[in-house]
């Protein structure tokens, strides 16, 4: 684990880890950046800037404590109905990180997924994600999974969809169709379920993420805006999950 860049603080709480009991998958719903901008009187698309710094250090971070996946909510389906510059300027900031810190995440061997509507995107957006995914195709550390123009509701439509165009070929039968076979046509079928999902700026809803795989997920919010997300919270979030008794329905153990 390198940590070079963690404070003393950051240290000595990371102390308090149980190492055996660690999330696999850590979901994050950056959310906030609007009001972190706000309040310093600057324009929205500073926060989200900033939001893509704080990213990158959860990102490396992440992967130095031996997550084994981290999904980013970076852009919902509903995100369309904001005025179309901020769209713009949103969509393009896969693009602006990716050029910018492939070369890292390939050396980290991180491998890059991406779950969502990747048709609906803009050309420059795709291509730059496309070729993440192959860059890192063959990469065995973390899996760093981008969630853009991605929305739970189509996701589970998309599959459903799938699973009647197979059943109409006379491929699939209504028997045939549970749960393990329906995670298959799921964009995230290459992901474990979320242990921890993280939202940020005191906001305390799902909003489309992740509906099907969050089944029993732990959640941890925080009133903290993404921009200022950072090392030290997502430490606090994994000791709170390590605090919690998971029992998926069974009888406390
Ligand atoms: C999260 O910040 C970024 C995305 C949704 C892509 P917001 O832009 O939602 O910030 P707030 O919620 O308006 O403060
Ligand atoms: C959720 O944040 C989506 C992303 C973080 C990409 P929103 O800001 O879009 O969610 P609502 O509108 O507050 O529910
Ligand atoms: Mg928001």
């Amino acid at each position: 684990m390198s940590l070079e860049k963690c404070t003393a603080r950051e240290k000595e709480m990371l102390g308090y880890i149980n190492w055996e009991k660690m999330p696999g998958h850590v979901a994050f719903i950056m959310d906030g950046n609007g009001r972190w901008a706000r309040e310093k009187k600057m324009p929205r698309v500073e926060g989200h800037r900033q939001g893509v710094e704080a990213l990158r250090e959860i990102v490396s971070f992440s992967s130095d404590i031996n997550l084994r996946a981290v999904t980013f909510y970076a852009f919902s389906t509903e995100n369309w109905r904001r005025p179309s510059s901020e769209v713009d300027f949103l969509l393009n900031l896969p693009e602006v990180y990716l050029e910018k810190d492939l070369p890292e995440l390939v050396e980290n061997n991180i491998k890059i997924t991406a779950t969502g509507e990747m048709e609906g995107l803009p050309t420059g957006t795709r291509s730059a994600i496309e070729k993440a995914l192959e860059k890192t195709s063959k990469n065995t550390g973390m899996i760093l999974n981008l969630a853009v123009n991605y929305g739970g509701r189509a996701e589970i439509l998309r599959a459903v969809r799938m699973m009647a165009e197979k059943a109409k070929q006379g491929e699939l039968s209504p028997g045939e169709m549970d749960e393990k076979l329906f995670e298959g046509y799921l964009f995230t079928s290459h992901l474990e379920d979320p242990d921890l999902i993280i939202r940020t700026s005191g906001e305390q809803r799902i909003s489309n993420f992740l509906l099907w795989q969050a089944a029993y997920s732990e959640f941890w919010f925080t009133s903290i805006y993404w921009p200022e997300f950072s090392r030290l919270h997502l430490i606090k979030a994994i000791l709170e999950y390590q605090r919690r008794k998971r029992r998926f329905g069974g009888v406390h153990t």
